[in-house]
């Protein structure tokens, strides 16, 4: 018996598919179709795939060609299925030339003319076509347009600022390039502000009530009222407001909250977290600079309050400030929780070393520098020989997670909170305190 083994992620199943595995049953006996899960295709940069899993596997299991599926989980998994299942004929579409001659060793190899004119991607694109328009002018914004262009849907149409002349060239070359809000909200579906944190809740309010969809950078307020009143309005007008804070949305992050919270390392007593960076003072300062506080806080406190919850019992904010530049160049924050303590350390004019440190009764979570983009992190106990090390792989430091899931909820009319409201609500509110100068003390 010959047999045949394919692989694809197999996204809403086209006719390139169906003629694709008809053409590699036609070849052998036996066809096996791996399809390729979600994490893995992730780490190979394809994301947004539309379906999951298990709706790939029916729709592929539907068109009754295979006569086994396998999921392929893993990196070098080919070889071992090759051998495992006994395979004669490894085949996949012509996209892959030359890509898989090192399967030669152990089986034939053939590339089959893959189907002109339909593809996933194509598809994904018809089903959004999301128009996205940039409010600020921060570096960070480069980095944000170059990320939405590995999301399929999402075009990156303008940008918006106060003032054009502070405009990196890669702002400055897209389609539209206004100093008129309202211009670029007539041309938008959406908008993903990263503006100065003075400025955004007008921002946010001002695009809500144009009926647009909005992502926006952590603090959306500087005031809890009125974050809470901008998520009312978005319900109101029945838009999405998402919070933007890129570590929320990556695999490790996720993974080491879920651990944490399952037990892993008995009950959470103590949370450290440092988030520093000197560059930053300077890159975005052509501009009013930001606050340390605004500009790291709510990370740093991303990891507290979704592990401590957010009903501290008390805090005290000490910061350093820089009286030429009037801003807090180092801030530290105490919390005192219940049973537990939290330490918050943010600078944009001190270094520090930049890691994450989660003390239970049983062990700790430790997060290399810097953890606020980390695919790697290790629980540790009392024997060594108990440790475990944990590795998901980061692209994009979490941006093109965080762009995928806006356009999905903006498609299903309803965001999955990777961000709790209550922390979001208490990240505003922390910000205020700050800002009125409430639990502070100046050194
Ligand atoms: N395929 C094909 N003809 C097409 C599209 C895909 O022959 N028009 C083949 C691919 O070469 C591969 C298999 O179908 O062997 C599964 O491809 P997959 O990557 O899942 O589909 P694509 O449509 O290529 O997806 P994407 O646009 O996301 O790359």
């Amino acid at each position: 018996m010959k047999k045949v083994i394919t692989y694809g992620t197999y996204d809403l199943l086209h006719y390139g598919h169906i003629r694709l595995l008809e053409r590699a049953k036609n070849l052998g006996d036996y066809l096996i179709v791996g399809v390729t899960a979600d994490d893995f295709d992730k780490s190979r940069g394809k994301i947004n795939v539309r379906q999951s899993l298990m709706e790939r596997v029916e729709a592929v299991k539907a068109t009754g060609l295979a006569d086994e599926i396998i999921i392929e989980e893993y990196e070098g998994q080919k070889i071992d299925d090759i051998k495992r299942f006994e395979i004669d004929i490894f085949t996949i579409g012509s996209d892959w030339k030359g890509k898989f001659d090192y399967l030669k060793e152990y089986c034939e190899v053939i590339y089959l003319d893959r189907t002109e004119g339909i593809s996933s991607s194509e598809l994904r694109k018809k089903k959004s076509g999301l128009m996205l328009g940039l409010v600020g002018e921060a570096l960070f914004l480069d980095k944000f347009i170059k990320e939405s262009c590995y999301v399929n849907g999402v075009t990156v149409k303008g940008i918006y600022t106060p003032s054009v002349d502070l405009l990196s060239n890669q702002q400055r070359n897209l389609f539209i390039v206004t100093e008129d809000y309202d211009y670029l909200l007539k041309n938008v579906d959406a908008v993903f502000i990263y503006a100065h944190p003075k400025l955004r809740e007008r921002q946010v309010r001002y695009a809500l009530e144009r009926g647009k969809h909005v992502l926006c950078e952590s603090p959306v307020a500087l005031n809890e009222n009125k974050c809470r009143e901008l998520f009312e309005l978005a319900e109101a007008k029945g838009c999405i407001l998402m919070e933007a804070m890129k570590t929320a949305y990556s695999t490790a992050f996720s993974r080491l909250i879920l651990l944490a919270h399952g037990g892993k390392i008995g009950k959470i007593v103590s949370v450290d977290a440092t988030c520093t960076s000197l560059r930053d003072m300077y890159e975005e300062g052509e501009a009013e600079i930001w606050n340390s506080l605004n500009k790291w806080g709510p990370t740093a406190c991303l990891p507290i309050f979704q592990l401590l919850g957010t009903n501290y019992c008390e805090k005290k904010i000490i910061s350093h400030f820089n009286e030429n530049r009037k801003i807090d160049v180092f801030s530290k924050i105490d919390f005192l929780f219940r049973e537990a303590v939290a330490t918050v350390k943010v600078g944009i004019g001190v270094k520090s070393e930049g890691e994450l440190i989660i003390s239970g009764t049983q062990g700790y979570i430790y997060v290399p520098a810097p953890w606020w983009k980390t695919d790697y992190f290790e629980i540790r106990y009392e024997n060594p020989a108990e440790n475990k090390r944990y590795f998901y792989q980061l692209d994009g430091e979490g941006i093109r997670y965080e762009i995928v899931a806006f356009m999905r909820a903006i498609e299903k009319g309803k965001a999955d909170f990777y961000i709790d409201k209550n922390v979001t609500y208490a990240i505003a509110k922390l910000m205020e305190d700050f800002e009125n100068r409430k639990d502070f003390v100046q050194i």
